[in-house]
């Protein structure tokens, strides 16, 4: 069989029984990340659209994701780039690259150094393209990029109060790049039958840019800001129903009524970086259910890998769903983690049972042979 280097198939004329790009709508690219990232409905609507855009080439759609730690941003970006590893139609995106900003970032000669960023797209481009990729088809699959960097909070132009010139260098360095540069890069393609070195000429407006930090203390500035007297700011009230079905009034401050574009300046984002996103992402605080959820059936579920240990001893492990509940509230209690607190709690109450799974004379004989052992919510009151 003889295959001809043709470029990529272009997504409206597919002959392999694939759907055009244009048809897998939104809503259906949201689905697929909902199976990867549990609560944060709202944020991945907005990661769904700018996906949709990115794949059928009309706008870009940059995005900032701001949220508190162990909410969800880095597994979002991980989300993305499972999502076109699985999707077949959305071969041609796969050159997904996550990386940390500080990378980004030469200190000493205070430079901003995104061939780091480069090597790492080039390398994922060359792992889609085919055995021999001529130039344009390296190209075309770099220029396809999503790039996610994260933990971009920690190159606010302010750190501690005092001035950070690095992040500065970094944010400008990236504002061009999202705006769309023409950058040579050397590389090695192959031209008529032979592979030689080649400089690719990338434009780096079709790639798709998503950034996420936390954000740490933003949410505190504001706060003073809409309190502090003729702010001209007002707390909105909110009914709630109890839990025992009684309706109250409660004043709660949350942040995406209130945040505004200079508050992310007086940060220390820089206003012309800021303005390459088309929408700034706000991650919500994970509630109870989500928690539980995230414990419970998580692709990185401490419950779900602690059962497949069980299994090796031929032991079937459950939990009780309060106990699940009650361990989900009180990681819940830990604002500043995160679902990062569920590990350590649910560890501390599995932990002895790994080591000895008959302590305490929990496990239970099965009829069909094996055994069973149930973590309840009495053993999880023990460890609170
Ligand atoms: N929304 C979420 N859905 C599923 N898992 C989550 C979610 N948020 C956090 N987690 C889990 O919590 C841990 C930390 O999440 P991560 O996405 O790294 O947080 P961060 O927002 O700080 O980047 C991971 O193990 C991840 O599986
Ligand atoms: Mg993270």
């Amino acid at each position: 069989m003889t295959t001809t280097a043709e470029p990529l198939a272009e997504s409206e004329t597919s002959t392999d029984g694939r759907r055009p790009l244009s048809t897998i709508k939104p809503p259906e690219i949201y689905n697929e990340l909902r199976r990867g990232v549990l609560g944060q409905g709202r944020a991945l609507r907005f990661v769904s659209v700018a996906i949709y855009k990115h794949v059928t080439g009309k706008v870009p759609g940059n995005l900032l994701m701001i949220g508190n730690s162990g909410t969800g941003k880095t597994t979002i970006m991980n989300n993305i780039q499972r999502l076109y590893n699985e999707v077949p139609e959305f071969e041609a995106f796969k050159a997904v690259t996550i990386i940390n900003a500080n990378l980004l970032v030469d200190v000493e000669r205070m430079e901003f150094q995104p061939e780091r960023l480069f090597q790492a797209v080039e390398q994922r481009a060359r792992a889609m393209c085919s055995a021999k990729p001529t130039p344009e088809e390296l190209r075309e699959a770099i220029e396809r990029a999503t790039i996610c960097i994260d933990e971009i909070d920690k190159m606010s132009a302010v750190v501690a109060g005092k001035a950070n010139a690095i992040g500065v260098v970094l944010q400008q360095g990236l504002l061009t790049l999202m705006e769309g540069e023409q950058l040579v890069f050397p590389s090695y393609a192959w031209v008529d039958g032979e592979e030689k070195r080649v400089n690719l000429s990338i434009d780096t407006g079709k790639m798709m840019f998503i950034c996420g930090g936390a954000f740490e203390g933003l949410y505190d500035q504001v706060y003073n800001r809409v309190l502090k007297p003729g702010s001209g700011e007002k707390l909105k009230t909110r009914t709630l129903r109890t839990a025992d079905g009684k309706v109250k009034m409660e004043t709660v401050f949350i942040l995406s009524d209130f945040l505004k574009p200079k508050d992310l300046f007086d940060f220390g984002m820089v206003p012309q970086f800021m303005a390459r996103f088309e929408n700034n992402v706000l991650l919500a605080d994970l509630n109870v259910d989500t928690l539980k959820a995230i414990l419970l059936q998580s692709y990185d579920s401490p419950y779900l890998r602690s059962q497949r240990y069980f299994k090796v001893m031929g032991i079937d492990l459950e939990i009780e769903d309060l106990a699940a509940a009650l361990i989900a509230e009180e990681a819940q209690r830990d604002t500043r983690t995160g679902a990062r607190a569920l590990r350590p709690i649910f560890g501390e109450l599995v932990n002895p049972f790994e080591f000895e799974p008959d302590r305490g004379g929990h496990l239970k004989e099965k009829e069909s042979g094996g055994s069973r052992l149930v973590l309840t919510a009495d053993m999880v009151r023990k460890i609170l």
